[in-house]
Formats: C-alpha cells, structure tokens, sequence
C-alpha cells in the first residue's frame, strides 16, 4: 500500500511544490487541503492527489479524519510573513499556535506521524554561526518587538512536540527552512510593498517598476535556498529511511548560498537585465535605503546574519543542496519573465483571499 501523505496547506509555497515533487518522483497518495487551489489547478486531475477546498479553523472534522486515515501529517498552513507578525500578531498566534497545537494533538491521539515546519526564525538573534539544532540558543528581542511573535510561536509548538514525542507519545520529525525560494513563494503580481519576502519583494518591484527597499541598509545576510532542493530533502524526511529523521531536528538550507540582501539585488537586477526589454531596468527601478521601523512598523527588529548547520540534514538525510543562488534566481525570474496573463492570474491569490480586510490564512 502507497503512503498516505496529509497536507493542510497543500495550495501554499511548500504545499504546492511537495505535491508536485511527490506525485512525480514517488507512488505516495497525497490528501491536501487549502482555503484556494490557485497554485495546484495542474495537479487536481492527479487520481493520487485528494484535494478538498477548506479553512483549518472550519473543517475541523475533515482534518480529523484524515489524520487518523493518513501515514504522515504536513501541517503547512501559517502566516509566514515578516510584515504581519508586525502588523497582526494576534492572527500570527491564533493561527500559527493555537490552530496548529490543535493538529498536534490529532497527531498524538491518533499515534500519528508528524513532520512539522518549524523554522530558522527560532535562532532569532542567536549569535552562532552556524546554527546548530542541538547546541545553540534562541535568542529573541523584547515584548514590544512583535516580530518575535512568530518565532515565538514556532519555538513553543516546537517544544510541545519534543515533550510527546521523547515521551513516547508522538513520533516527529521538526524541519527547519532557511529562507526557501522559488515559484509560488508569495505573489509577485501583488504590488503591495512589504506584502511578501525578500525575493519576491524584489522581483515584484522589477516588474512593476517601483522601487526597491533596502531595510537598514540591505547589509544584513541570509543563506537561501533553491526549492527544488528543498523538495529533495522533503522527499528524504517522508521517506524516512531506517527511521532516520524520527525524534530529529533537522536545518534545510544553503550556507554556500550565502548573500546579503543589497547584493541579492544587485544579482536580480543583473539577472532581469538580460531579458528583451528590460536592459534599462537599473534607470527605472530605484535603489533605496530605508528604516525598518518605517518599512514594517516599530515592531520589527532584524538579525543581522543567518546560516544553517547543515550537519544533521547531511548525515541523517545523505542530502546536500546543489544549486547556486544565482542559478535558483535565473530558474525563478525565468518562470516569471515567461507568465501568460492566465498563469499570472494563477499565481494571484483567489478573489475571496485578496478582497477580505482580515490578514491571509496563507500556508508556508
Ligand atoms: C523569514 C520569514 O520569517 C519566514 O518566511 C521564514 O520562517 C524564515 O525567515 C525563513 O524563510 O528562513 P526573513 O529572513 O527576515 O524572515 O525574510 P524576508 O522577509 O525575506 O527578509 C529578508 C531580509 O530582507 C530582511 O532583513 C528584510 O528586512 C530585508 N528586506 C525585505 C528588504 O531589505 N527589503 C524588502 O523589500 C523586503
């Protein structure tokens, strides 16, 4: 019998490129569920892809259901974005924590295996480099710095699922993405600044010709992470070979990729300059400098650097990422340079997601 896969959130960044990946590398059965489908409407024809449009807070029976039906569980559906942990912490908490412990407990009642996405966000502002699963702290800022809300969050989910499981309770794997990219992660049709992450950010104000921000300076530094890796050790954690992901904490990221966010810029900006079209792109889009506390709000507070220790995923996983930053960047700004008007509307957020005044339940 193929492998039951249970993915909430299977219509966001992760949900929708794992389904992809999964259908055609592996035989596994995948049980997907999102508020939209705008990203796997290629995949709903699949007879091993089981797609049922619902909110986590709503088909509370659905889930439940298909957590006892299903082998492993995905649960994939959070805000992830830095803007709303500023904005609306609250809808970070609600749907981040408490609509996930929820899940969590699912997971236990039914013996169930769960693969939850923490995240590079809990190291905060760890001074490590790198940072290791097993050795370093996780060092947040304070309360009134609303940002950490999220890794808070993350951080606390983490725990409540290594106290089941090292109790025998509930058997888990915690994986964690350094700053993944790739198509679908956010909307870059969308021209609201601040609206989406770096990458996308960036790629949005080149097609739309408006300005790019460097938050305090673009000196701060990320490892990113092409998605196509991603996948790959996606693939290696369901799989779990030996058992060898269960009761682990495991980093998912490129510490070769390493850029800081002027110089990601300056590799987009070069990249897009080659398209027909576009070769003017350095005259039409501004460079500038801004404060974080203008860009997002008082709330925000950043780190300066960022790097995984890739250890764990190498050795437990037999993984190592293959492809270069700016090679991830030309395979992304090449899918985008060559969206139709409907692959654009495709990539867009359903209507009823983009009208409502509440904050997205979007899925990582
Ligand atoms: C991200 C998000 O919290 C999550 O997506 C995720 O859990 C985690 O980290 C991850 O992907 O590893 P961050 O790395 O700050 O946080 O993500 P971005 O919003 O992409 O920002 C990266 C850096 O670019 C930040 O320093 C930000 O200030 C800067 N930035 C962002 C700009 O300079 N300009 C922009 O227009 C947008």
């Amino acid at each position: 019998m193929s492998l039951k896969v249970l993915i909430l959130g299977v219509n966001g960044f992760i949900g929708s490129n794992l389904s992809a990946h999964i259908l055609e590398n592996r035989d596994w059965e995948i049980y997907g569920l999102d508020i939209g489908r705008n990203k796997i409407s290629h995949l709903l024809d699949n007879p091993r892809f089981h797609y049922v449009e619902g909110d986590i807070n709503i088909s509370k029976e659905w889930i439940e259901y298909h957590v006892k039906k299903c082998d492993v569980i995905l649960p994939l559906v959070a805000i992830a974005n830095p803007s709303t942990y500023v904005s609306d912490p609250l809808s970070v908490f609600e749907l981040d924590f408490e609509a996930n412990l929820e899940i969590v407990r699912h997971c236990v009642k039914y013996k169930k295996r769960i693969l939850f996405p923490s995240t590079s966000e809990v190291y905060g502002m760890s001074m490590d480099s790198p940072y290791n699963e097993e050795t370093s702290t996780l060092v947040t800022g304070p309360i009134h710095k609303e940002r950490w809300i999220y890794s808070s969050c993350k951080q606390l989910l983490d725990r409540v699922i290594y106290a089941y499981g090292s109790r025998g309770a509930l058997p888990f794997t915690l994986f964690r993405p350094f700053n993944w990219f790739g198509t679908g992660l956010d909307n870059v049709w969308e021209p609201k600044e601040g609206s989406s992450r770096v990458i996308t950010q960036f790629l949005s104000a080149m097609l739309h010709d408006r300005d790019i921000n460097l938050v305090n300076g673009g000196e701060q530094r990320r490892c990113f992470l092409y998605v196509d890796d991603a996948m790959d050790a996606m693939l290696r954690i369901i799989e779990n070979k030996d058992n060898c992901a269960d009761g682990r904490i495991i980093n998912i990221g490129s510490p070769d990729n390493e850029s800081s966010v002027k110089q990601l810029a300056e590799t987009m900006l070069n990249i897009v300059a080659e398209y027909p079209g576009y070769e003017n792109i350095r005259e039409r889009v501004n460079v500038n400098v801004v404060e974080g506390r203008t860009y997002y709000g008082e709330g925000y507070q950043d780190l300066v650097t960022r790097v995984p220790c890739i250890d764990n995923a190498k050795n437990l996983l037999g993984w190592t990422p293959s492809t270069s930053l700016e090679d991830g960047l030309r395979k992304m700004i090449a899918y985008y340079m060559a969206a139709s008007p409907s692959e654009q509307d495709l990539d867009a957020n359903p209507p009823s997601i983009k009208t409502s005044t509440t904050p997205q339940k979007i899925a990582v």
